[in-house]
């Protein structure tokens, strides 16, 4: 028979475990809300700051992508994801000043172009391709990315626009099977739906941002 204080042993046991799971599901709620949340904030200053006013003006064609970086936790992500090996060549499309072509360059030995329409990134990026000694590895060029024939791509690393992934579609369509596209933020538009085959969220501890990363392999999946 159990006495009292043995009741008292069991039900204070069981109180404990439900206010515990009570607790972690709370906790794991806001996490994801937080996340959501986090993510959406950010594009809505981006929009903001970027977009040129009014809802998803970043999904309206016509706007080249400003310059904003990809900070360095990000940067590790897309190269990570987009499986890079050593004997791959990486397009970097709107290199900025050439972080993660030369990024991967550095991390896994490969080859890569980084290709930027302002000549003052090109001037920085060549500088910094320099600083980063991997001048035999990665070539810098000006040009607008959708005159660039990706058909030599084994992985696309980007940071652009909605529209601009969306419009760059027939260009990722001539890779071999088998490429990588790895988008930062943006999926490749919002007019097709194309899911991609992995998302991840990087956390900036700096900010507390909230940063997707996309990853498609060719030959995508339009239906
Ligand atoms: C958001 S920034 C990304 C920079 C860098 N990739 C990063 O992640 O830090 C976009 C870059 O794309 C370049 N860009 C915009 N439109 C372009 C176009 N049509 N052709 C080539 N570069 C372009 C801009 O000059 C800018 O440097």
């Amino acid at each position: 028979m159990q006495t009292g204080s043995s009741y008292r042993a069991v039900a204070a046991s069981l109180s404990f475990r439900i206010l515990r799971i009570l607790l972690l599901s709370v906790l794991g709620t806001a996490a994801i809300l937080g996340g959501r949340y986090g993510y959406e904030l950010r594009m809505e200053r981006l929009e903001a700051d970027y977009g040129g006013g009014g809802q998803r003006a970043f999904s309206r064609p016509g706007r080249n992508a400003p310059y904003i970086q990809s900070v360095d936790a990000v940067v590790a992500k897309m190269i990570q994801i987009g499986t890079i090996k050593p004997d791959d060549v990486v397009y970097d499309l709107g290199c900025g000043d050439g972080r993660l072509v030369i990024a991967a360059a550095v991390k896994y030995g490969c080859r890569g172009i980084g290709f930027d329409i302002e000549e003052s990134r090109v001037a920085e990026a060549r500088e910094n391709v320099t600083r980063a000694g991997v001048e035999h590895l990665v070539e810098i060029r000006q040009q607008d990315i959708f005159t660039v024939d990706l058909k030599d791509a084994d992985v696309v690393l980007m940071y652009l626009l909605p529209w601009m992934n969306r419009k760059l579609i027939p260009q990722f369509e001539a890779m071999q099977p088998g490429s990588r596209i790895v988008s930062h933020d943006f999926g490749l538009g919002d007019i097709v739906d194309l899911p991609s085959d992995k998302t991840e969220q990087v956390v900036v501890e700096e900010d507390d941002s909230i940063h997707l990363i996309h990853m498609w392999k060719t030959p995508l999946k339009i239906r």
